[in-house]
């Protein structure tokens, strides 16, 4: 029977354990209970160092790979997964690049001092403010998305005075496994031009003084564990590159995946092994092609921050359902509904995605029978579903604390104030200390949105 006290270091981060005394989760050495006392719940607890020697790993993964085929590699980080000032300044400090996706995004790696030729600007619309505000950051690259693109960014950059670097992303045609919304390379989706097309618009750019092709892009999806469509894209990208000339630079995007759940930990392949593979398979097509080996660029977000983030909630109710049809796999035929003082509006995946995740009891260890148990949110929606099955300790009540892990990635990011739920605080842990990183909003700050009649 599998142990529901159990905190699998494969999910969540690997500083988590429980306490000797009544085995309360720890993470950094910092309490749960603490945490909660001071930050109140719902919280996104993200461990810092766990953070900063991912990056690490992941960056020098893909230096090494690419320094033994004989070229180099940039990794910028995914801002989209999670992005603020502190976790734009660990990834300066931890030596990789930032890629942004909106003038927002860009204005906060700006103002935690990212240079601007550490940056890619990416997107399908960018609108002509935030291409402007990209050309005037200087940043390293501006990844077209479209044919209209082209003339926008080379007018805005002949205005500015500038030889703006860009890239333009194409869909390879890999259909990633990985569920339909997050597959970006499928031919019928808004994101880049098709292979047919990249070699035309290549030399387009090419029209325009004011704009330097530095190669190609490729994003397949998101939340990948087979490799095989990484080497594939990289492949067909690469197969393009002996009609384009001089081209110094590819650039494969992100999408690692990582485990959600203890299932999945199997899944996953270390980042060691993707790049060597990566590697592998771009030395062997530059020389069957006989083309010099590119520069290589990769946008990892989610494997970078998932599994460091932690969102600790409260329980407010719990409520015994019977499961009408049939029992589940466990042979419950109950199933406690839990629900937690957050939701859909701190977590939007399993609405979005159906995601899976792992919870376990915070606060304390229980020696309870294990129970089928939802995590439901407080909002006005059936599908506020938080983690749809779990096995949870019989026990678990109102005022316990309830950890959700591996949510570092895309959840703070997505979240919402449906039903007028203020988002919640982002707490860095570090080594016994914990220190606000993003500050939660009040039901004041949500208030004061509304505009009155007296214009106040
Ligand atoms: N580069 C580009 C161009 C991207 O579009 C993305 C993600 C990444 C890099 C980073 O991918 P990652 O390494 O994080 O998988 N909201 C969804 C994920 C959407 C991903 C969008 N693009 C989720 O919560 O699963």
């Amino acid at each position: 029977m599998p142990d529901t006290n159990a905190i699998d270091p494969r999910v969540f981060p690997s500083t988590a354990r429980r306490g000797s005394s009544c085995g309360e989760l720890k993470i950094q050495n910092v309490r749960a209970s603490d945490l909660a006392a001071e930050y109140g719940t719902p919280l996104y607890l993200i461990d810092e160092p766990e953070v900063r020697a991912t990056a690490t790993r992941v960056r020098e993964a893909f230096e090494t790979e690419c320094a033994r085929i004989g070229s180099q590699a940039k990794v910028f980080y995914a801002g989209k997964a999670l992005l603020n000032v502190a976790v734009a300044e660990w990834m300066t400090e931890e030596g990789l690049g930032i890629d942004v996706s909106s003038g927002g995004e860009l204005a906060v790696a700006l103002a935690a001092g990212v240079s601007g030729g550490r940056i890619g600007f990416h997107g399908n619309n960018k609108s002509v403010a935030e291409i402007r505000a990209a050309v005037d950051a200087g940043v390293a690259s501006i990844i077209i998305d479209s044919e209209q693109e082209i003339t926008r960014v080379a007018e805005i950059a002949a205005e500015a005075g500038v030889r703006q670097s860009v890239m333009l992303r194409v869909n390879s045609g890999v259909h990633a496994s990985t569920h339909d919304f997050l597959a970006t390379s499928h031919e019928d989706q808004k994101f880049g031009v098709s292979l047919d097309e990249a070699e035309r618009l290549v030399q387009e750019i090419r029209t325009h003084a004011s704009l330097d092709f530095r190669g190609l892009h490729c994003h397949i999806g998101s939340q990948i564990f087979a490799t095989e469509g990484f080497r594939e894209s990289a492949r067909r990208l690469l197969g393009l590159y002996p009609r384009l000339g001089d081209v110094p630079e590819l650039n494969l995007g992100g999408g690692f995946g990582i485990a959600y759940t203890s299932a999945e930990a199997a899944q996953v392949t270390p980042i060691e092994d993707i790049a060597r593979q990566i590697a592998d398979i771009v030395a062997d097509t530059c020389a069957e092609l006989g083309i010099s080996v590119p520069l290589l660029s990769f946008e990892p977000g989610r494997s970078i921050v998932g599994q460091a983030g932690v969102t600790l909630y409260t329980v407010g109710t719990t409520k015994p359902v019977a499961i009408d049809d049939h029992a589940d796999d466990s042979g419950q035929t109950t199933r406690l509904y839990v629900s937690v003082d957050g939701g859909m509006s701190d977590n939007a995946r399993t609405a979005l995605y159906d995601a899976q995740y792992t919870a376990r009891l915070a606060n304390r260890r229980s020696e309870a029978p294990e129970q089928l148990c939802r995590i439901v949110g407080k909002h006005c929606e059936s599908g506020d579903i938080v983690v749809s099955r779990e096995m949870l300790p019989a026990d678990i009540a109102p005022g316990d604390l309830v950890a959700v892990a591996a949510t570092g990635a895309y959840c703070w990011s997505l979240s919402s104030n449906y039903n007028y739920v203020p988002r919640p605080p982002v707490v860095a842990v570090n080594d016994g200390t914990s220190r606000l990183i993003v500050r939660g909003q009040t039901i004041d700050d949500l208030v004061a949105q509304s505009v009155m009649k007296n214009g106040a």
